[in-house]
């Protein structure tokens, strides 16, 4: 655990975990296992004074996640406020309760753009994905909200073996919902993804027909549709550059109003995360030990020190080489350099053959007391877990 010599630069942007409340129950929320109760959560004042750090820090976004940040009453004067400082505004929403007075009003505050998710195209599929009946009816009215305030929109949509089969639904949905642009990110094994891989993992021959997909709706759509995509860690051969690397980019403020590196990084058991009540954002940013723990290349081991893509992907992600190795600061096992890399890829390939009904019975909903207290490491077998009847 090194300190940088000199003062590092300032993040691009804050992501404002303000509750973890939710309607939505989605099996791959990457939210802790440990979820912040709403009598725990900073108050407005709280938020609204981080709000003016980050910006005197030199921040230039604002990202309003959760959980659902539509739980929270006073979002919009809490986006009034941010936009009042000069920060640009993006919220992250399931979309459930945004209706066409609620998108007026955010838009009045100075929103300026909306993620949607969308877990699937097919009703069934949300509702049996989120834990909530009904969901995209619900998606569909915020869509339209969305469209009716001027908000500019982009769908997220998350992949896994449920739904892989289906961008070219996905693609037709953003387009019929007016978003400039969609994201098609496989699910990233963190939280609740993480305890729920065996049944999410899609095979080795999905993931190339969905990236065969992404490409023809790429050319097919140039100019009206922009495609972000982003594949599973457990098929790749490099690591990605997790959160722009450790303290470069993002600063995450939990509900509980703990800073942190990145949404996973509670999972990291030697680090300590000082609260935004006690210390400002610029001194955790220069100055908290967990910011520096993994900042820069000097924490390095082999065989990244000596990489040439070290200053790319800056070792890869910190919570992922804890989870799969045990060790925080290992090599990202995405890596093909990664002494654990063949493990992962083997894991993948077990998981996502697994047949669908015994790993369907495995599933565990966010939020569910029936649940795996530790991850599991990739080198093990999955011993069957507790189960959500129903699935
Ligand atoms: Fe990235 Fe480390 Fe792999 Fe090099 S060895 S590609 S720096 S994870
Ligand atoms: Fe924590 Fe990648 S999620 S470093």
């Amino acid at each position: 655990m090194i300190a940088p010599s000199s003062s590092p630069p300032p993040p691009l942007a804050l992501l404002a975990e303000v509750t973890h409340r939710c309607p939505m129950r989605c099996v791959y929320c990457s939210n802790p296992l440990e979820l912040v109760a709403a009598s725990g959560e900073l108050e407005e004042a709280d938020w609204l004074r981080v709000l003016s750090e980050a910006a005197e820090l030199g921040i230039l976004q604002v990202h309003f996640s959760g959980g659902e940040p539509l739980a929270r009453q006073d979002l919009p004067r809490l986006i009034a406020h941010a936009a009042r400082e000069g920060l640009y505004t993006n919220l992250i929403t399931s979309g459930i309760g945004l209706d066409a007075a609620l998108g007026c009003r955010l838009a009045d505050a100075g929103l300026e753009h909306v993620q949607l998710s969308v877990q699937d195209t097919e009703a069934t599929g949300v509702d049996r994905i989120g834990g909530f009946q009904g969901a995209l009816a619900h998606k569909r009215r915020a869509a339209d909200a969305i469209a009716a305030a001027g908000l500019a929109m982009t769908l997220n949509a998350v992949i896994h073996r449920g739904n892989a089969e289906r961008i070219d639904a996905f693609v037709s949905l953003a387009l019929a919902l007016g978003a400039r642009r969609l994201e098609v990110a496989h699910v990233q094994y963190y939280g609740w993804g993480l305890i729920n891989r065996a049944w999410l993992m899609p095979t080795i021959d999905q993931l190339r027909a969905v990236s065969a997909r992404v490409e023809a709706a790429r050319a097919q759509h140039k100019g009206a549709l922009v495609i972000d995509y982003v594949i599973p860690d457990y098929y790749a051969r490099l690591p990605k550059s997790c959160m722009g690397g450790w303290g470069r980019r993002f600063m995450v403020v939990d509900p509980a109003g703990r800073a942190l590196p990145c949404h996973a990084a509670t999972t990291i058991p030697d680090l300590h995360f000082t609260n935004v009540r006690d210390a400002s954002i610029a001194e955790t940013w220069e100055h908290a030990p967990a910011f520096n723990a993994f900042r820069g290349t000097a924490w390095m081991a082999e065989p990244c020190r000596s990489c040439d893509r070290r200053e790319l992907d800056w070792g890869g992600c910190r919570c992922q080489a804890l989870a799969l190795t045990g060790d925080a600061a290992a090599t990202d096992p995405a890596c093909h350099k990664s002494p654990h890399h063949r493990a992962m890829v083997e894991l993948a390939t077990r998981e996502a053959s697994a047949p669908p009904a015994a790993a369907a019975g495995d599933v565990t909903y966010r939020g569910s007391r029936r649940r795996r207290p530790r991850p599991p490491a990739a080198a093990t077998s999955r011993k069957a877990e507790e189960t959500c009847s129903g699935f």
